[in-house]
């Protein structure tokens, strides 16, 4: 079948004759349909739905303007090509104005200009039917995008609408995880689905290159923009196959696509996931079709970028309302302990110093105050003093101040090393005293601190690696141990009462000085403590 459908109205056999003859040759994928008048034509119009129409301004019984007319009103979207024998500049741009997309005369070149005129009317007709497409794809996905908030239900929809959109049978949204495995979020099928392989992306696949930008743009199943396609996934897959030997994702071929698409999908500039579209057929996935996605792609990009940071600023409020009410908690179970260790220690002192001074005052009436019983004063108030001294430094390490955070961080591991003598702690120390601000060392010093702690309490470790490294414009504190590591989700899972504050602490210190907080950690594995700061500009 010829890919052009052609209309030609025109009641003179001779040009008939002539204009054939040069379509025939300049234009020979054209269909060519002759009709003599413009009755004959609409009778036939419904059933040959011609690509374009090629007409002769003057014809019996009608003209050029009243003809436009009429295809206006049958709503007609094929490009309509004037003809005429004498034109004259006021005509043209009258028919030009009434829709009609070229206005030519029958001069000794029309012959030869009319194949390109033709072709250039069906790239415009084509383009002008893409736009519109596209404007119409992203303006449902921009719907999609104002309808909800919630990721699942969000996927869902962008997922059904590509489906519908490129009229596949499968279409589905593929975000990477920690790991780096492309998992498949969402999904819209129909017959036989998608299931996803226990762990699809171990093996170097299309989707994880596509996500990491490793494609070779020069392949033909490579778009402008990033994207693969192939409307022949057996011979592909073949050729990889060969190529690869075994150690390439075939998970598409396996489940029996033939047409597949892989297209980015983009936040500000940087791939965030893809759009995977595939059918059982072959030849399903024309170019066309993956660039109007690829256009319209941008919007769930920007939605689903936009889901992720509410999610995670509701994480992190909830995280702030459960930390500021553990906090306000604990100030109040340390002013406690702050009363009962004064009560019990300088309190203790100074009523001891009170008394005995009492008690010299009556000897000194008598006048059986002696030098040694002033003397045994003196050791009661040290006492007090060295009280006083231990509390101000839990309260505020003076030490800090004193010596720097790099002498700390040594004197805390020393602690450590005191408390368990078992565990041997290596320190990697690449940072100036100079280079760290002043706000951040005392964060530095309760993270490390906790961090230690932790340590201390529950991790049976032999081994603590620490290391304070101040380069390539991160200052990043790690403290590892090997000891029995914990499962997160169910501290996570604990009640509010029996969860520590520790890690949470930690976490908010760390992100409310501008840095990023991760702990890694699972039974028997040990414990990884991160956290890491931009570098102050000097
Ligand atoms: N290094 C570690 N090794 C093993 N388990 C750990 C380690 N660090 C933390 N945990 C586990 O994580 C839990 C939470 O730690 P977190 O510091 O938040 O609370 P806590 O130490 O129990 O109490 P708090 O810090 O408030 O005194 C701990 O109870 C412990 O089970
Ligand atoms: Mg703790």
């Amino acid at each position: 079948m010829k890919s052009i459908r052609l209309a030609v109205i025109e009641d003179e056999e001779s040009h008939f004759k002539l204009i054939r003859r040069a379509i025939v040759k300049g234009l020979p994928e054209a269909d060519i349909f002759h009709f003599r008048d413009v009755g004959e034509f609409f009778e036939s119009f419904q059933q040959i739905r011609p690509d374009i129409i090629l007409v002769d301004y003057q014809l019996p019984g009608i003209n050029g303007m009243e003809f436009l007319d009429r295809m206006r009103a049958a709503r007609s979207e094929a490009p309509i090509i004037m003809i005429t024998g004498q034109g004259d500049e006021q005509t043209a741009v009258q028919a030009m104005k009434a829709g009609a997309a070229d206005y030519m005369v029958k001069r000794p070149e029309f012959f030869l200009l009319l194949p390109g005129s033709i072709e250039r009317e069906i790239r415009r007709k084509k383009e002008r039917m893409w736009a519109e497409r596209s404007l119409r794809a992203s303006h449902s996905f921009l719907e999609i995008a104002n309808r909800h908030s919630a990721m699942g239900p969000l996927l869902d929809e962008f997922a059904a609408e590509i489906q519908r959109i490129a009229g596949c049978d499968f279409a589905g949204i593929r975000i990477p995880d920690d790991e780096g495995n492309v998992v498949l979020l969402a999904c819209a099928e129909q017959g036989e689905g998608f299931p996803e392989a226990p762990s699809p992306h171990s093996l170097p696949g299309m989707c994880v290159n596509i996500v990491t930008g490793a494609v070779d743009s020069r392949l033909p199943c490579i778009t402008k923009a990033g994207s693969f396609y192939t409307n022949d996934a057996t011979r592909f897959f073949a050729e990889m196959k060969e190529k690869m030997a075994g150690s390439f994702c075939l998970h598409c071929e396996r489940l029996g696509y033939k047409s597949i698409a892989l297209m980015p999908v983009w936040v500000k500039g940087a791939i965030m996931g893809l759009i995977h579209v595939g059918d059982h057929e072959k030849n399903k996935l024309p170019l066309e079709t993956v660039s109007l996605l690829e256009n319209a792609g941008m919007v769930p990009g920007s939605a689903i970028s936009r889901v992720q940071m509410g999610e995670a600023l509701g994480r992190s409020e909830k995280r702030l309302g459960f930390l500021s009410a553990r906090l306000l908690q604990a100030q109040e179970e340390e002013r406690k302990k702050i009363a009962r260790e004064v009560h019990d220690s300088i309190g203790s002192s100074l009523s001891a110093i009170k008394l005995g001074l009492q008690l010299r005052v009556d000897m000194l009436g008598k006048g059986a105050l002696t030098a040694e019983s002033l003397g045994a004063l003196v050791s009661v108030a040290q006492s007090a003093l060295d009280e006083a001294r231990r509390i101000m430094a839990d309260l505020r390490p003076a030490i800090l101040d004193d010596m720097g955070l790099l002498y700390t961080v040594t004197w805390l591991c020393a602690q450590l090393s005191r408390v368990c003598p078992r565990i041997r702690i290596e320190q990697v120390i690449e940072a100036e005293e100079s280079d760290i601000g002043e706000h951040l060392k005392i964060v530095i010093f309760r993270i490390f601190q906790e961090a230690l702690n932790n340590i201390a309490k529950h991790s049976l470790a032999d081994r603590v690696e620490v290391s304070l490294i101040n380069g390539q414009g991160t200052l990043e504190l790690i403290v590892r141990d090997n000891g029995r590591g914990f499962d997160g989700f169910a501290v996570s899972g604990k009640k509010k009462s029996e969860k520590g504050l520790g890690l949470t602490s930690m976490r908010e210190r760390t992100e409310l000085s501008g840095g990023s907080f991760s702990v890694k950690s699972s039974r028997g594995m040990g414990t990884i403590v991160r956290a890491s700061w931009p570098a102050e500009k000097g």
